[in-house]
């Protein structure tokens, strides 16, 4: 496959910006997204220039820092994360505009690379869950019905790559969000701070410059792990519950 890119280069995090082509040839469909660019940093250095930051980690789907605005897609053309998006899902002679995730709230480093750790922010606003030391609990000792154990894996699955802000057009995290609240919310061990976790969360959340929610459901459509929208209603429920009790 032959490609033509046009790819967001930022030198560094206060920088001007702009976007680059690159015309590349040699790309085999069976690549992941990542090898292709693998392949024009390759050329990128052996022409001394300097390579393109992008990040990425386990390459396999599971730790969310892939993360790239294909054509203007959170991920691309397939829902799924970067790394997992294969060349095939694109065509020979096709011009593939890549940039960084879009919001405020993650500001460019380098080139495509953004600074997530708002994310990591709104997880330690969070606070901990409540467990009793001593001995280990007999294995039945907390029954959890079966419906909530599902519920609790189900959104689990939050690998916290970001693509629901940037597929939001308010740059809301609320889908990511929702999906933490809701976790915890549907196990017994997560009651006891369950009204603090929702208040200092949704703080966090605005305090870093993220957007309201209002139900577009752009999130939940370009989201690699399907957590669906039902979350945020659940988030909502919390946060009235929260407020309430008094908080
Ligand atoms: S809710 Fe989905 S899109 Fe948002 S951070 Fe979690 S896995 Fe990524
Ligand atoms: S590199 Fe880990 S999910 Fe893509």
């Amino acid at each position: 496959m032959r490609l033509k890119l046009k790819i967001w280069r930022q030198p560094a995090a206060h920088a001007k910006g702009e976007m680059r082509d690159y015309d590349l040839d040699g790309v085999s469909p069976d690549m992941s997204f990542l090898e292709m660019l693998d392949v024009l940093n390759e050329r990128l250095t052996e022409q001394g220039e300097d390579p393109v930051a992008f990040d990425h980690d386990c390459r396999e789907g599971i730790c969310g820092s892939c993360d790239l605005m294909i054509n203007g897609e959170a991920h691309g053309p397939e829902v799924t994360t970067t790394c997992q998006l294969h060349m095939r899902s694109f065509r020979d002679g096709q011009e593939i505009v890549i940039e960084p995730w879009r919001s405020d709230a993650f500001p460019v480093i380098k080139d495509l690379v953004v600074d997530r750790s708002a994310f990591d922010r709104i997880i330690a606003a969070g606070g901990y869950v409540s467990v009793n030391t001593g001995a280990a609990p007999d294995a039945h000792a907390t029954p959890v019905p079966q419906e909530d154990a599902a519920r609790a894996f189900n959104v689990a699955t939050c690998i916290g790559c970001g693509a629901c802000v940037a597929a939001c057009p308010n740059g809301s995290a609320s889908l990511f969000l929702g999906a933490k609240i809701t976790h915890l919310g549907a196990l017994p061990q997560g009651q006891p701070e369950r009204d603090e976790r929702v208040v200092n969360m949704v703080a966090q959340h605005d305090a870093e410059g993220f957007g309201g929610c209002t139900n577009i459901g752009a999130c939940t459509n370009s989201c690699p792990k399907e957590i669906p929208l039902d979350v945020i209603s659940q988030l909502n429920k919390d946060l009235r519950t929260a407020m309430r009790h008094g908080h």
